[in-house]
């Protein structure tokens, strides 16, 4: 049997009418139009794409956005300077800062200064704390993603096991923390994990986001397993792969997630979700601050 296909881009399209219905109806009723900062230090080609990618969605569903580019010399200062800018700024719902930042920067200390009702990113230690007991404003955008496929498809996870190759800050651990809060089984292994494979042929969903092609071959999964590959690898052949041997897992997967065209769109695609809802959030604010003001005047 071949696996059956998770068409990201379909489903991402269709999750995209969704935010441009909701753009139009915040901007009708509210005279809302969510906004978008993204920041980019230095030229990383790479990350040029991405922030590209990001602006064009944002276009596309009718968010406001604006790129900041700063030049390698920066600061961790002049980010953070920025940061607390835009911060103050009441027409920007979504504060991102595209990585890799410099080396020499401390990550931690440039997204603690996004406030957590900003930070449509989900990696501000409150968003990533709430994964762990509930609360999450804005949860990271990639696993989100993964999470409405499986949802879209019908795959519950529910009591199922669930392997997480890759423990990264920005999809293997929130990965692993967003399955658990939806009752999985979870087990989480990584580039140091002993005889992987001991692990995969367990996995009922196995999500893979180690940035290694051919990492998971057709023998390492389970029959009839859930196969979600988050891996993006540019091959020296110039080819796009994922981390798991296509070809051969399909052959044992029931669902598979093709690359390009699985994950990828829905990362992007989340957070647009995001920046909706922040400015959602936002509007529902201060709509209530201003009717408890009236009441004030009342009395
Ligand atoms: N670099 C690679 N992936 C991401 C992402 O999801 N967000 C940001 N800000 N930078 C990234």
């Amino acid at each position: 049997m071949t696996a059956r296909l998770i068409d990201g881009k379909a489903v991402a399209a269709a999750e995209r009418q969704k935010c441009r219905e909701r753009v139009e109806a915040l901007k009708r009723e509210q005279g809302v139009t969510p906004g978008l900062a993204v920041i980019m230090v230095g030229s990383n080609p790479a990350s040029a794409v991405y922030v590209r990618n990001k602006m064009r969605a944002c276009e596309d569903v009718g968010i406001r956005s604006e790129r900041f580019l700063l030049p390698e010399t920066s600061t961790e200062d002049d980010v953070i300077r920025l940061i607390e800018r835009l911060k103050a700024d009441p027409d920007v719902d979504g504060i991102l800062v595209q990585l890799p930042l410099p080396k020499h920067y401390n990550i931690e200390r440039v997204l603690g200064t996004i406030p957590a009702e900003k930070d449509v990113d989900g990696f501000h230690l409150y968003n990533v704390g709430g994964l762990v007991v509930g609360g999450t404003v804005f949860p990271p955008c990639t696993p989100y993603g993964v999470m409405r496929l499986l949802e879209h498809e019908g795959i519950s996870v529910i009591g199922r096991n669930a392997v997480v190759v890759g423990a990264s800050n920005i999809v293997g651990k929130p990965m692993a923390l967003m399955l658990m809060q939806h009752e999985a089984t979870v087990s989480v292994c990584h580039a140091k994990t002993r005889d992987l494979a001991q692990y995969t042929v367990l996995a009922d969903i196995l999500v893979v986001a180690a940035g290694c092609p051919n990492l998971i071959t057709g023998p390492m999964v389970r029959k009839d397993a859930v196969v979600i590959d988050v891996g993006i690898n540019r091959l020296p052949s110039g080819e796009l792969v994922g981390d798991c041997d296509f070809e051969g897992v399909s052959k044992r997967a029931s669902f598979i997630t093709p690359v390009p065209g699985g994950v990828g769109p829905m990362t992007v695609t989340m957070l647009l979700v995001n920046t909706i809802n922040s400015a959602a959030r936002s509007a529902a604010a201060r709509d209530a601050a201003g009717a408890s003001k009236s009441l004030l005047g009342a009395v």
